[in-house]
């Protein structure tokens, strides 16, 4: 199936505890941090994720209060980068948000993190904000700013 047939017929939905596996799949790949089981079961109604043809290509994972919501994580399968898949959850998160009435998205960025703050950005965020030395990183003593950023629903 080429790309631009795997986006028509991907499918964003809530998570259901059957596929919290196979989000901890990518997640393993993706992060140095990944969440505990109680954390993952904790935000399981507001994790979303990406499907193609039933395979799991991406997830998002929100705090969502009030009307404003916080994206905590969001990752895509490493073999299907750059192919507008992380786009496309960002605008079905976004749209489900606004349905539900949400008013307001934000996050924080590492400042290194240059494919995601180039996502978030072409997703309509924009940069509010800077956390002086917000993040640990692996180089012992150096610390990391972190970027805010956000938008209007
Ligand atoms: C960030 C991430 C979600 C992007 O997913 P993706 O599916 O590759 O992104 P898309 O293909 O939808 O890219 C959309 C736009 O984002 C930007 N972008 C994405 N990856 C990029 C990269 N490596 N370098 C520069 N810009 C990038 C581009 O503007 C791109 O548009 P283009 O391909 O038309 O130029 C993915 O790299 C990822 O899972 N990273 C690891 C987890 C992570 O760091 N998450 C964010 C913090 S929680």
């Amino acid at each position: 199936m080429s790309t631009n047939d795997e986006l028509k017929h991907f499918n964003f939905d809530q998570l259901s505890p059957e596929q919290i596996n196979k989000a901890r799949e990518i997640e393993r790949i993706c992060f140095d941090d990944p969440w505990s089981e109680s954390l993952w079961q904790h935000y399981l109604p507001q994790t979303f994720a990406l499907f193609a043809s039933d395979q799991l290509l991406a997830y998002a994972q929100c705090s969502i209060v009030l009307n404003e919501a916080e994206l905590l994580r969001i990752a895509v399968d490493p073999s299907h980068r750059r192919k507008g898949i992380g786009k496309q959850v960002m605008m079905a998160l976004l749209n489900l948000l606004k349905d539900q009435g949400t008013e307001r998205l934000m996050l924080e960025v590492r400042a290194s993190n240059k494919a995601a703050i180039a996502l978030y950005a072409t997703s309509g965020l924009s940069l509010e904000g800077r956390r002086k030395g917000y993040y640990e990183t692996e180089q012992a003593g150096q610390r990391e700013d972190a970027l805010l950023m956000g938008v209007n629903l």
